[in-house]
């Protein structure tokens, strides 16, 4: 019947609509038809090389550093970065080692976070020498191959060094612990160039909590104490990105709250769709984009599947996820390479970036510009904002923190308690 006929397709309509307003929720759509109709996997690549090559592509974090120490006793003379390293023990042999610069290359990696890490066990110990050597190796490493990289410690900084074809390297500390609870070591690193901190690896700093011991989530408060909150205002007072990935959320929640400027997750992805600790719950995501911030998606397959099998399209998941949530502007990429033993099916090693941008204009849902924010644009922003806090504060006369940790940070170590030590009356 004609009424019954019309409520047909009346339903038919709205479904449509309903469908077609879910399926936008995705993004938004490209920007010229002309996107949507590349179809062919070669035709997506050209697109993504011609990006990378506008944008430098800038990874939160690799751990080559730190097999460079575990293999090589950062011995440079020993190491070959310019060779193709899957030919060259140790590192052939190892499902850790997954760059050299030839694959870098042919990723088309525009700026990277080389990550000076020392092992938790090494707090109250050596932790702060352990990191300043991790820090020395690598710009050794970026000045033996200036070639191919140049060392970088500002957003213009990695733009001029993209502009001339080389790889910008940066620094990043990850965990707490390197600092031996003082602002003085912090700063040092600064003057040395170190740009990121992630607050805390799997351990405890006195002042900061891990997601590896998070007890239970009670919701705002207890991750920063009152000096974790000091460490994250000198961090905006000098300008170092704040990186929260491996922190607990009470952490998370209280950096959010208490940073003058934005903050980074450098290797963590969405924990509704993977839930491990090492991934940023919704919540959290929402502050993220109010505070301005980045998320660089991981890509160990553990964060990714919460299993042993992965695969590049289950890695772009988790940037539709978090676009669907907070939008394109607040994602980046943290591979994580070399800091893992599980790589998803097409993202296997530095070289296969440009696969992972080419799975986003596959959903014919991705334009040019959106890939420029994930590729580097976006780190840009954050880097430019953190700088700017920075000058702000400068400019507002705020001079170096001298707070101390109220109890020293000594505990079963066999480092001198400074304070107990009386200078000596002349006699
Ligand atoms: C993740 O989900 C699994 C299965 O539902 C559950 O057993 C596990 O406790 C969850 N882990 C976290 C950290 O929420
Ligand atoms: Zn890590």
């Amino acid at each position: 019947m004609k009424g019954a006929g019309h409520s047909r397709v009346w339903k038919l309509t709205v479904t449509f609509f309903a469908i077609g307003s879910w399926m936008g929720r995705v993004g938004p759509r490209p920007a010229d038809g002309e996107l949507a109709t590349l179809t062919s996997t070669r035709e997506r690549l050209q697109t993504v090389h011609q990006v990378l090559k506008e944008v430098p592509l800038i990874d939160g974090h690799n751990d080559l550093p730190w097999n460079i120490r575990n293999f090589v006793h950062n011995q440079l003379n020993e190491f070959d970065f310019d060779k193709d390293l899957r030919q060259i023990s140790p590192w052939s042999k190892s499902a850790w080692s997954q760059t050299d610069l030839l694959r870098l290359q042919q990723g088309m990696v525009g700026g990277q976070f080389w990550v000076a890490y020392v092992p938790c066990k090494s707090q109250y110990l050596n932790a702060v020498q352990l990191t300043l050597e991790q820090v020395d190796l690598i710009k050794r490493l970026i000045d033996k191959y200036s070639d191919y990289m140049e060392f970088a410690s500002s957003s213009r900084e990695i733009l001029e060094a993209h502009s001339r074809g080389k790889i910008a390297g940066l620094i990043g500390v990850e965990g707490g612990h390197s600092l031996g609870s003082s602002l003085a070591v912090l700063r040092t690193l600064y003057q040395l160039g170190v740009r990121y901190l992630t607050l805390t690896h799997t351990c405890n700093t006195p002042w900061a909590k891990s997601s590896s011991v998070e007890e239970e989530d009670n919701g705002n408060g207890g991750g920063l104490t009152d000096f974790g909150k000091v460490v994250v205002r000198e961090m905006n007072r000098l300008g170092m990105l704040i990186d929260l990935s491996h922190t607990a959320r009470v952490t998370m929640r209280d950096a959010l709250e208490v940073s003058k400027a934005p903050l980074i997750f450098s290797h963590s992805s969405a924990f509704s769709i993977c839930n491990s600790t090492r991934n940023v719950p919704d919540d959290v995501l929402k502050q993220l984009a109010v505070n301005g911030g980045l998320v660089m998606v991981t890509f160990f397959n553990y964060f990714v599947k919460c299993g042993p099998d992965a695969s590049v399209t289950d890695v772009a998941e988790h940037i539709y996820y978090i676009r669907n949530l907070i939008g394109v502007d607040y994602i980046g990429v943290g591979g994580d390479f070399d800091g893992i033993n599980k790589t998803p099916r097409g993202l296997e090693d530095v070289s296969r970036y440009p696969e992972l941008f080419a799975e986003l204009l596959r959903s014919g849902k991705w334009n040019v510009e959106d890939l420029k924010k994930v590729a580097g644009l976006n780190l840009l922003r954050v880097f430019r904002q953190v700088e700017k806090v920075r000058d702000d504060m400068q400019k507002d006369g705020i001079r170096p923190l001298e707070i101390l940790l109220d109890s020293p940070d000594t505990i079963g170590n066999c480092a001198l308690d400074i304070n107990s030590v009386q200078r000596l009356t002349e006699v």
